[in-house]
């Protein structure tokens, strides 16, 4: 293929981006989007804080245009995210258990519900657990509440809200086969395809830099996973740096997926490095003016 959407393809995969709203308006944004990529997840779109800023007064204004750009050409959606500790309204921090426990419900229905059919994968459930040693899960308020079969709900809930969806977990710094929160979550997921919860998929986030570098043993991680039984996707990548540098890491988490069969899929975190949240580390495959950067076409020569 002579694009990224196009060669993943030809492998049974997508290759998507993170999409912001308010760039839709921009040609050079909206020609390389639609050029490459034949998925899309909403950078912060469906996110708590912008789906439903005060309880039960739902906003999908600028998620939905996300979703039509995407469905209207013909790439599929990612959900991304329906239960984080991050970006949530402070009306959620300040209910008791049971009024938690049906927002949550209730968020998740009303988001699921609405793009029933039209999300390819959810993430239901994202940075539950701790960084560090301890392999904990993260002290949120979910956890406070509702004690640790939240996650568990989470995704029933989500089943049955859109049963077509894949529906996955999703986290960072889960990308060493050897760190305690690696561990952490596949035991999770482990768990939960011993007891029959609905989960499809881990999400790896892969925000890579020189303090966190592709892990030697990154595809071991992925066919880790892919072996209790879910897919796994790489569902925010970005990696700090230039030139053949970043290009060869690029080229390992690339292969990495590809080595993989339940690997079904790339998302990187933005189009052009500009726009990344991590600007300043030049993290993309597009530079600002849209140029092919070398991990472009790493990426896209082992594809
Ligand atoms: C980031 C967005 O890129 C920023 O625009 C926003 O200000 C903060 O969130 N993990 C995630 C993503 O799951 O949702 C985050 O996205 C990056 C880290």
């Amino acid at each position: 293929g002579t694009t990224l959407g196009q060669s993943a393809a030809e492998k049974g995969r997508y290759f998507g981006a993170a999409v912001a709203n308010h760039r839709l308006g921009e040609s050079n944004y909206v020609t390389t989007l639609n050029r490459e990529f034949n998925s899309v997840t909403a950078e912060n779109e469906m996110k708590w804080d912008a789906t439903e800023p005060s309880r039960g007064n739902f906003q999908f204004g600028n998620a939905d245009r996300i979703v039509n750009h995407a469905r209207g050409q013909g790439k599929m959606v990612r959900g991304h995210t329906l239960v984080w500790h991050s970006q949530l309204p402070g009306w959620v921090q300040g209910l008791d258990t049971n009024n938690l426990r049906s927002a949550m419900n209730n968020h998740i229905n009303q988001l699921a519900g609405r793009y029933r059919g039209q999300i390819h994968s959810w993430d239901v459930v994202n940075e539950a657990f701790e960084d560090g040693g301890s392999g904990a899960r993260r002290n949120s308020v979910f956890q406070q509440r509702l004690g640790n079969g939240w996650i568990e709900e989470a995704f029933r809930t989500a089943r049955q809200a859109d049963p077509n969806a894949k529906l996955c977990y999703n986290d960072y710094n889960t990308d060493d086969w050897s760190h305690a929160k690696t561990q952490a979550v596949y035991n999770m997921v482990r768990d939960f395809k011993n007891r029959g919860v609905p989960i499809d998929c881990v999400g790896l986030q892969s925000h890579f830099n020189n303090q966190s570098p592709v892990p030697g043993n990154y595809q071991t991680t992925l066919q880790s996973f892919a072996n209790l039984g879910v897919d796994v996707q790489i569902t925010e990548l970005d990696i700090a740096g230039s030139g053949q540098q970043q290009a060869e890491s690029y080229r390992t988490v690339t292969r990495a997926c590809l080595n993989v069969s339940r690997c079904t899929g790339i998302t990187v975190w933005g189009i052009p490095d500009h726009y990344s949240w991590r600007a300043d580390q030049t993290p993309l495959l597009f530079d600002r003016n849209y140029n092919k950067k070398p991990a472009y076409n790493a990426v896209l020569e082992e594809l």
